[in-house]
């Protein structure tokens, strides 16, 4: 299954029951399977994971599902992350730190698949940029994954262009995504590229990321699209007074398209992100059927470029040009 195919994506990391200790429970595989059935009915086939969420239980849920119904196994994309390693990981370490090494990413990738109870995972993204990195481990590494048929594709997540290409030098198997944060509330990639006005929240190094990726035939991923609800019903509770006229301004945006387009308000978040012509993934991460559906509606939306525009202008708190 190729990933170009997919045009929306389902974040698990809300499934398995939280980043506690406890362990999960029959509900929490009850929520996968609904989360997994309702995607598919939808013809959401993408599936992202990570070794960490939910500390290994949101994969394990979900390999609980895969167990018992084989089947659906090859009806899903499945792709997973490495290399967060999470304070009291080894017990006593109190560190959270990132991990590219050889034995880390061969460790984790096992684990996910006992996990995931697959065979194979269909992309492996390195999760968050490690200044440790050795390239050509790396590279070592997913040759050897690649050619045990246990990985079939490789990215990488919160990468910058800079970091895209050093990896990409050494690496045998092209770098295939990018996962980015990317949403009306973080419009940092497009912000720098846009001649003398940088919006309000740049993240620093992300100026390029877009050409980058389109130049190289790398899928961008865009997580919290939704910017958590925060666009389309839930309350801001922070202190941040710029950012909640922000959301505020945007807000109230979004519900006038979401009537004018009648759709939630959720798929007018979306289809900005659709929007964009580098076809970036949204990662939905809600594990509400309902959230769900209201997201996929934003496949039937098409946004005028005057009203892509006022959206983005919003969400970003400052006017062009
Ligand atoms: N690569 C990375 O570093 C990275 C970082 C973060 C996330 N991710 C990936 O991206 C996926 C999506 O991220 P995300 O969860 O931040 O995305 P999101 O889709 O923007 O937010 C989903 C979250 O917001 C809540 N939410 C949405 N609308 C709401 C509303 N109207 N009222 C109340 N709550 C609402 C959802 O709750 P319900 O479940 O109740 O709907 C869910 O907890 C994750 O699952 C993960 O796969 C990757």
């Amino acid at each position: 299954m190729n990933q170009e195919t997919h045009r929306l994506a389902i974040g698990c990391m809300g499934l398995g029951g939280g980043w506690n200790e406890k362990a999960h429970d029959k509900n929490h595989i009850t929520q996968a399977e609904k989360v997994i059935e309702t995607a598919l009915e939808l013809g959401i086939r993408f599936f992202d994971h990570a070794d960490i969420y939910a500390r290994g239980k949101a994969e394990a849920v979900f390999g609980e599902v895969l167990q018992s119904r084989p089947e659906l196994r090859e009806k899903i994309f499945l792709q997973t992350k490495c290399g967060i390693q999470l304070p009291g990981d080894p017990p006593g370490c109190q560190q959270g730190r990132y991990d590219f090494s050889r034995e880390h990413i061969l460790d984790s990738v096992e684990q996910s698949l006992l996990r995931l109870k697959t065979e194979f995972i269909d992309m492996l993204l390195l999760h968050r940029p490690d200044p440790l990195l050795e390239p050509e481990e790396v590279a070592n590494v997913f040759e050897q994954l690649k050619q045990s048929g246990k990985v079939k594709e490789f990215g990488v997540s919160n990468h910058t262009p800079a970091q895209m290409a050093l990896l990409q030098k050494f690496l045998t198997v092209p770098i295939a995504s990018n996962q980015m944060e990317f949403h009306l509330l973080q419009s940092g990639m497009l912000d720098g590229g846009i001649s003398g006005s940088k919006g309000p929240m740049d993240p620093p190094g992300l100026e390029g990321t877009i050409e980058y990726c389109r130049l190289h035939n790398i899928r961008l991923q865009a997580w919290s699209p939704v910017s958590k609800g925060l666009l389309s019903g839930q309350k801001y509770k922070g202190k941040d007074e710029k950012l909640k006229e922000r959301i505020l301004n945007c807000s109230r945006k979004v519900g006038e398209f979401s009537k004018k387009h009648k759709v939630p308000a959720e798929a007018i978040v979306v289809a900005w992100i659709l929007h964009h012509p580098a076809r970036i993934l949204p990662v939905l991460g809600s594990k509400n059927p309902e959230r769900i559906k209201n997201c996929a509606k934003s496949l039937e939306v098409h946004l005028k470029r005057e009203e892509w525009y006022e959206l983005y202008c919003l969400g970003r708190g400052t006017n062009l040009p």
